[in-house]
């Protein structure tokens, strides 16, 4: 299965993803992910990036589609992925499209998962961030078992450099005028699943899990 979980800066992608890749047995792979991981490592493009991350702007499509269509290339992607956070422009989306029908291939589904702004800026602000392996914790609907700690790997839960008012405000801006337009690309072709984000986690997960059945590999 190839599928893409789109959604605004606090939507609940990262959470979600879990159950999807589980149920499916796909990687996930979250470009916000892999590039907060070069910024940890200071690499050359973790330096770039950083740049625009703590801002709240986009990196540049020719940085992200070279780390993506590098991860596509390795081994586990052979049966399937889930891209979460990206394509993020029309560029992306195209240049995605284009890669995998040179391998014959295609996208079988987009999920958006629809949050209105106001709820999202309370999301975020009180979300919580494993250092090591990226799990989203909130201090009222998800909270970690012990304060401060991942449940999932023991490590540290830290605010994202990116959580801040000014940031999360510029990240709303460029979804709603950059990314939005990506799911009606995959609208038109028939793609896209819109999802209610804004139930509690578990249902969430359920009408997911719905709309996916209904997909074909
Ligand atoms: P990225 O890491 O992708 O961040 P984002 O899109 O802003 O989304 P978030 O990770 O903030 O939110 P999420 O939807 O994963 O929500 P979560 O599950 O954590 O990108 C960061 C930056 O990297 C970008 O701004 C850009 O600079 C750069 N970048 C990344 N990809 C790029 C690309 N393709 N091109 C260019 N630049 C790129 O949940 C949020 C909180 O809500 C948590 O506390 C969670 O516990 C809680 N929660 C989740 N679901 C629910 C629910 N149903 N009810 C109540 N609480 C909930
Ligand atoms: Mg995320």
């Amino acid at each position: 299965m190839r599928l893409i979980l789109v959604g605004p800066p606090g939507a609940g992608k990262g959470t979600q993803a879990t159950n999807i890749i589980e149920k499916y047995g796909i990687p996930h792979i979250s470009t916000g992910n892999i590039l907060r991981d070069h910024i940890r490592r200071k690499t050359p493009l973790g330096e770039i990036a950083d740049g625009y991350i703590s801002k709240g702007q986009l990196v540049p499509d020719d940085l992200v589609l070279a780390l993506v269509t590098e991860r596509l290339k390795l081994d586990d992607c052979k049966h399937g992925f889930l891209l979460d956070g990206f394509p993020r422009t029309v560029v992306q989306a195209e240049a995605l499209d284009q890669y995998l029908h040179e391998l014959g291939c295609q996208i079988n589904s987009l999920v958006n998962i629809v949050v209105p702004d106001d709820v999202l800026v309370h999301r975020i602000s009180e979300r919580r961030t494993c250092l090591d392996c990226n799990a989203s914790f909130h201090l009222l609907y998800k909270q970690p078992k012990k304060p401060g700690f991942c449940d999932l790997c023991g490590g540290e839960l830290i605010q994202r450099s990116d959580d801040n008012e000014k940031a999360v405000s510029k990240r709303l801006e460029v979804f709603h005028h950059n990314t939005a337009p990506v799911i009606e690309f995959y609208r038109k072709q028939g793609l896209a699943l819109d999802v209610d984000g804004t139930q509690t986690i578990d249902k969430v997960t359920t009408s997911i899990e719905v709309a996916l059945n209904r997909v074909v590999e």
